[in-house]
């Protein structure tokens, strides 16, 4: 019998919430009438995150000529919506990384870092409008990963260990061994933090993107690409021919050829190798 994401929370007991100076971040963001300053005033608030954007914003992928000394000019030059993906991902990295830190959280994590910047440059270049969005939600598509590794330390950890050794795939053994996966476990996740629908189609279908809602079709195919992409890049667990399914799924949802997805594709690998140095600073 299929469980539902309010059973999926109810098993799981106790989610982890959305850290505060995220939510707000998100709040602010989407409200058109708020500014820099509104922006600032709740970074500022967060000592770690405000230096971690300090060191970005100097870091190897902007090419900054001056130095980037004070938020304000931070926000000035990445700008809103780039400072918002850096907040996120500052979150989610705590999200990804709780507890002990082993080469398995490691890996995921770098995996979601890798996924998102695939995402965005896949979203450029298909012209899909939302940008950020495509960020998030390639950041986030594999949260349900680390909620498991929290919830179920050692099952979980054992079953990466089997998916890492290349002896099974790993949406089918979080089904035998739990009766769900952890596409549904990071939905319920993100749904509870009440982000956008679109952000929980993306994170429930990144395996299986035709059967998201026809409204967030799209952005759960450029997910699936960019989680297929990063695995072929050999960043996460996993052997990325277990994603060519929902590859070919996105290339009908986004109608694209394989010679059109080949090009796409060399142009993504460039962004990403650029943006690649961006890891070492998170
Ligand atoms: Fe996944
Ligand atoms: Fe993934």
């Amino acid at each position: 019998m299929p469980i539902t994401p309010q059973e999926l929370i109810a098993n799981l007991g106790d989610l982890p919430p959305l850290p505060q100076v995220a939510s707000q971040v998100l709040r602010v963001s989407a409200d058109p009438d708020a500014n820099a300053e509104d922006l600032r005033k709740v970074i500022s608030m967060d000592q770690a995150l405000t230096s971690q954007i300090l060191k970005i914003s100097n870091s190897a992928m902007f090419g900054m000529v001056r130095e980037v000394t004070t938020l304000t000019q931070a926000i000035m030059t990445l700008g809103f919506s780039t400072i918002k993906s850096v907040v996120i991902a500052s979150s989610a990295k705590n999200l990804y990384h709780r507890g002990t830190v082993g080469l398995q959280e490691r890996l995921i994590w770098e995996h979601a870092l890798v996924s998102a910047m695939a995402s965005r440059a896949f979203a450029k270049s298909l012209r899909f409008p939302r940008i950020e969005e495509a960020f998030i939600g390639g950041l986030m598509h594999d949260i349900g990963k680390s909620v498991l590794g929290v919830k179920f330390p050692e099952r979980y950890g054992a079953l990466l260990r089997t998916v890492y050794n290349e002896q099974g795939i790993c949406l089918d053994l979080e089904l035998d061994t739990f009766g769900f996966d952890h596409a549904m476990v990071g939905e319920a996740l993100v749904s509870q933090w009440n982000l956008a629908t679109s952000l929980q189609a993306a994170v429930r279908f990144h395996h299986d993107p035709i059967h998201a809602p026809e409204l967030h079709r799209e952005l759960s195919a450029i997910v699936a690409l960019a989680n297929h992409l990063a695995l072929e890049e050999k960043v996460g667990i996993g052997d990325p021919r277990h994603l060519e399914g929902a590859t070919m799924q996105a290339m009908e949802i986004l109608q694209l050829g394989p010679e059109a997805l080949t090009g796409i594709k060399e142009g993504v690998r460039t962004v990403i190798e650029q943006d690649k140095t961006m890891i070492a600073e998170f």
